[in-house]
């Protein structure tokens, strides 16, 4: 039995005071069975820390270096990640391929970095419009994940959470149907099975896009959907709740 998660996104977004509101907000009266996790800004990680420590709440963050330290200005080592207590760090997200030409060698070179601190990634994958209009959707997605298990290797494949963001459905207000969901997310299970039938049975395939209170319900329903990775939503905490509670 997979334990649903339940991820927050925050971007760039926030500052000390609304984060301070946000978390209070989540913690008070949060029930789920669903493990639930807030990635934040680094710059913000020693208050998240502070405000999340013997609560249920797990923290992270949405990126880190493919290295350990050295002359790397402006960047977030795994091991400080680590040293903050984070569990979980967003590996590839689409705004990071996008916006700062993360390759797949990159996510692939973090994502090992990541595991091998300790920490889980959360792999983002997922097709732009284009290429679900061509068709692409399920090679595109197979051979984002592929670049990771080949480079990875299986001792590092443990211990993994998948995200599927369409890259249509990401801020955009336009979620993929859980049908729609259904069907990747039942392909990237397959993929992950052809390695290892374990892996695939134990690992979490999240639905990421424009996921809110009023979608969650019928997104969890999914066989194959294991939680979300939420971004505008997750910065309200009704929202978030809403969502966490949908999970289970
Ligand atoms: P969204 O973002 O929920 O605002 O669409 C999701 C994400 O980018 O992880």
């Amino acid at each position: 039995m997979r334990q649903p998660l339940v991820a927050g996104n925050w971007k760039m977004n926030g500052d000390s005071h609304s984060i301070r509101s946000l978390l209070d907000g989540i913690l008070s009266g949060l029930k789920t069975e669903a493990e639930v996790l807030v990635c934040s800004p680094s710059v913000y990680i020693q208050q998240v820390r502070d405000m999340l420590t013997g609560t249920p709440v797990k923290w992270g963050l949405q990126n880190v270096s493919g290295h350990l330290s050295g002359a790397f200005t402006g960047e977030t080592s795994p091991l400080m990640a680590s040293d903050m207590g984070c569990s979980y760090i967003i590996v590839g997200h689409s705004e990071r391929r996008a916006l700062f030409g993360e390759t797949d060698d990159v996510v692939a070179a973090k994502f090992c970095a990541v595991v091998d601190q300790g920490l889980v990634p959360v792999l983002c994958v997922g097709e732009s419009l284009a290429q679900r209009e061509n068709n692409e959707t399920m090679q595109v997605v197979a051979s984002q994940i592929e670049k990771v298990l080949d480079t990875a290797g299986e001792s590092r494949l443990d211990n993994f959470v998948i995200a599927y963001e369409p890259v249509w459905a990401i801020g955009t207000g336009k979620t993929a149907t859980p049908e729609q969901a259904q069907e990747v997310h039942a392909m990237i299970r397959q993929l992950l099975a052809h390695s290892s039938a374990s892996m695939a049975e134990k690992t979490r395939v999240l639905y990421g896009g424009s996921m809110n209170a009023g979608n969650a319900v019928e997104l969890m329903k999914q066989a194959d959907v294991d939680g979300g990775l939420i971004g505008g939503a997750s910065l309200k905490a009704n929202e978030f709740q809403a969502i966490c509670r949908a999970a289970g």
